[in-house]
């Protein structure tokens, strides 16, 4: 049943400039390694990029947070609009300065991050609140591990009262604070292999390993658990039947972004009303675009390239 009055996206990750630059592979530790690429500057952040994917793929989106005056944050906010994201209720922050990432992506189109988010680490659960106390019954909330500290917590026992769509990504910071207990509030949680590890301590290398982690996060009480495999698709539970959905036969360039464009297709294509099956099929479909470009909110497709 397809709806037409879509749900609301709320992104609370972090919005964040993304120096990234190409190497032929990783340096190792103390090496100093030299590339003929020259680096890149483009908008980025866990929180930007599952907005501008859901904004672009046809979702009601707010994003919520703290962004910087300077020149950084000027770019980040134009990006943020030009993909049609609603920025009213972010907290414009004079004193701190943007957040920073350094992306190394190697000549298989992996990466590795150091993130520097700085602003982002300034919200206060006002800045959340004010606006996630009055969301609607199904109104959908993406969060991350990125939420300092308490409020973590805070945010989702709140969006848990109000009744909406809890979509975790673990990634961006302190796992410890994800007990069993809370991650009874969320609805869809989607780990890659390495967080899935981390949450529930099986160690995933075949699809019996991945069916057991799945279990174990049933059991904690999320709804949809569901684990990236990266090229291999990303397999996950619904009801109670196991569904492992291939990855797309593409040549990857660049990974960045991938998670977010795949959560962000995923709650655009729910909140208009798809089922959870078809909204996975969705974000599978826009993260195999994603990883064929390079850069984070710029490779992330529009929906005319996924529904072709
Ligand atoms: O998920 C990818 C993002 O993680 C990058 O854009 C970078 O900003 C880091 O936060």
């Amino acid at each position: 049943m397809v709806s037409t009055t879509p749900k609301n996206i709320f992104c609370t990750g972090s919005i964040i400039m993304d120096i990234s630059v190409r190497c032929p592979q990783f340096p190792s530790v103390g090496e100093t390694m030299y590339t003929s690429f020259p680096y890149e500057l483009a908008p980025g952040g866990k929180g930007g990029n599952q907005a501008v994917a859901a904004a672009r793929l046809g979702g009601n989106v707010k994003i919520l947070g703290r962004l910087s005056t300077d020149d950084y944050g000027k770019e980040l906010e134009k990006n943020l609009l030009d993909s049609n994201v609603d920025i009213q209720y972010l907290t414009k922050d004079e004193k701190e300065k943007s957040g920073v990432a350094f992306v190394w992506v190697n000549e298989s189109g992996e990466n590795q991050i150091i993130c520097s988010p700085a602003v982002n680490t300034k919200c206060s659960f006002d800045d959340y609140a004010k606006v996630l106390h009055n969301i609607s019954p199904g109104d959908i909330v993406i969060i991350t591990l990125e939420l300092p500290g308490i409020l973590l917590e805070q945010i989702i026992k709140l969006v848990k009262e109000k009744e909406g769509f809890l979509i975790l990504d673990p990634s961006g910071g302190d796992y410890s604070r994800l007990s069993p207990d809370l991650m009874s509030y969320i609805d869809l949680v989607k780990p890659n292999e390495v967080e899935a590890e981390i949450l529930t301590g099986i160690k995933i290398t075949d699809i019996s390993s991945q069916e057991n982690a799945l279990e174990i996060l049933e059991k904690y009480g999320v709804s949809y658990p569901l684990i990236s495999l990266g090229e291999n698709g990303v397999i996950y539970k619904n009801n109670g039947k196991i569904i492992h959905l291939a990855g797309q036969r593409v040549n990857a360039l660049d990974t960045t972004a991938a998670g977010d464009t795949f959560i962000g297709a995923f709650a655009a294509k729910l909140s208009h009303g798809f089922s959870i099956d078809e909204s996975v099929q969705y974000g599978n479909i826009a993260a195999s675009i994603c990883v064929q470009r390079r850069g984070a909110q710029s490779s992330i497709p529009s929906a005319k390239e996924v529904d072709y």
